[in-house]
C-alpha cells in the first residue's frame, strides 16, 4: 500500500511510484495462466472439455464457461476464477488441478488429480489486482 509519509511537494512521485501496481494481461496475468491453466484449458484439454473454459486468448477467458462468466470485471470477490485460485471453493473444483501425464500409443493423456495445487500468493495476487482494476485487455 502505498502511504502518504512525505510532504506535498513529493505528491508527484508518489503517484508514479503508486501507478506501477497496474497489471497487464499481456505481460503479467497471460503468462500465467498459459503456463498453469491451458494443458487442460485449451481444445481438446479435460478442463475445456468439461467445462467449455478455454484460455486461448482474452476474448475465450472474458467469454468464461459454457454456463457463464467466471471474472466479472472490476470485482475479483465475485469471480469464479478468483475465487478458485484462491482454495475458497470446494476442494474437488479448486485450480489448478493436480495432474500426471500417461503415454499410451504414442499419445500423451493428462490425467487430472482430485485435489489442486497452489499458485504462488504473487500470483494469485497479481489476477486478483488485473480484474479488481476492470480486467482489462492491456
Ligand atoms: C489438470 C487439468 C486442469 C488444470 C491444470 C486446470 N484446470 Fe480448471 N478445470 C479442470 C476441470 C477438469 C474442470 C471441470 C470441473 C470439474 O469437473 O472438476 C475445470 C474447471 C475450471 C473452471 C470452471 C469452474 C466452474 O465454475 O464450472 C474454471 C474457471 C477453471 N477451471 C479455471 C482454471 C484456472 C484459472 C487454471 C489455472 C490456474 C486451471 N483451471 C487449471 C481441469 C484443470
Amino acid at each position: 500500500m502505498c502511504k502518504n509519509y512525505f510532504a506535498v511537494a513529493s505528491m508527484l512521485m508518489l503517484t508514479t511510484a503508486c501507478s506501477q501496481g497496474e497489471v497487464s494481461f499481456r505481460s503479467d496475468v497471460n503468462p500465467i495462466l498459459q503456463a498453469n491453466c491451458a494443458v487442460c484449458h485449451s481444445r481438446g484439454g479435460v478442463g475445456y472439455a468439461k467445462s467449455g473454459f478455454s484460455v486461448a486468448s482474452y476474448s475465450d477467458v472474458m467469454k468464461g464457461t459454457r454456463y457463464g462468466r467466471v471474472i466479472i470485471p472490476g470485482s475479483s470477490v465475485s469471480s469464479t476464477l478468483v475465487r478458485l485460485i484462491k482454495h475458497q471453493a470446494d476442494p474437488s473444483i479448486n485450480m489448478p488441478k493436480e495432474y500426471t501425464v500417461i503415454e499410451h500409443e504414442h499419445r500423451q493423456y493428462i490425467l487430472p488429480g482430485a485435489n489442486a495445487r497452489s499458485l504462488s500468493s504473487h500470483d494469485t495476487e497479481l489476477i486478483a489486482n488485473w480484474v479488481d482494476q476492470g480486467a482489462k485487455n492491456n
